[in-house]
């Protein structure tokens, strides 16, 4: 089995202080775990001096965004070839960049690509709007998300590739989706996969959740069949809770129902 993977998304909060401070809080909450990869992924300006922390070493870093193009007349982007060395990983697609900035299909795929080719680990993410999820079309949404989010990736490239199953209506609401829910879409997205990529591409992609996720529900999300990690928005700006949740991450799935 891989590592389990646990992102926190900062999105568009704190300054490069403020970032410095909850690094150096976290780094002293976080213990390091041989099966547990934990990236963080603060806003852009922070990434510099956060990287030079030394104790950075337990965590990794992501961006929130980039830009497909390596460079150019891009006012205001930052591309994945300025990221490169920088960051091991980068979101890709989120909620808040389709439905706020309108990124589209052709967008997300594009970078995708681009962080491929700077050596930066895509995590895409993908997921259904509430009105798609009650006219009952969670999973053609998904399977086209992946068709277009991953074209033009190879098979050896897919294996770089996490895929972060994220409801529209679950993040930042406190609205959870069920275990079962979650179960029937990483089911899917995996099924997918192996329709597109094979077998072990399909065994080998690791799968997040993400959505309102905290400490107190992170448990029942890791006991989640085929569920590889978890991405955490709103609580990961709080030390502990998201500490708490790299542990539940590392205990064996057979302790899972002490976890309390
Ligand atoms: P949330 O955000 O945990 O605050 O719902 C998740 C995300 O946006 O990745």
């Amino acid at each position: 089995m891989g590592k389990k993977l646990i992102v926190g998304n900062w999105k568009m909060h704190l300054d490069v202080q403020q970032s410095s401070l909850l690094v150096h809080k976290l780094s002293g909450l976080v213990k390091s775990h041989r099966d547990v990869e934990v990236v963080i992924a603060p806003g852009f300006l922070a990434l510099q001096s956060v990287s030079l922390q030394s104790h950075l070493h337990k965590m990794k870093l992501a961006a929130q965004n980039l830009y497909w193009r390596d460079e150019g007349a891009f006012t205001g982007e930052v591309s994945a070839n300025q990221l490169r060395g920088l960051v091991d990983y980068a979101i890709i697609g989120h909620s808040e960049r389709r439905h706020v900035f309108g990124e589209r299909d052709r967008d997300i795929r594009n970078k995708v690509q681009a962080a491929l080719r700077n050596q930066i680990k895509p995590i895409l993410c993908i997921g259904e709007t509430a009105g798609e999820r009650s006219d009952g079309e969670t999973l053609d949404v998904l399977r086209d998300q992946l068709v277009s989010g991953l074209s033009n990736v190879t098979s050896e490239e897919v294996a770089e590739i996490a895929i972060a199953y994220e409801p529209v209506w679950a993040i930042g609401s406190g609205d959870n989706a069920t275990a079962g829910d979650v179960e029937s879409a990483v089911k899917t997205i995996r099924g997918q996969i192996k329709h597109l990529f094979g077998v072990s591409a399909s065994s080998e992609i690791r799968i997040l959740y993400g959505g309102s996720v905290t400490s107190g529900t992170a448990p029942g999300y890791l006991e989640i069949d085929g569920v590889d990690g978890l991405l955490i928005g709103g609580v990961s700006l709080d030390a502990y809770q998201f500490s708490e949740i790299v542990k539940q991450a590392h205990k064996p799935v057979s302790n899972g129902k002490d976890k309390g």
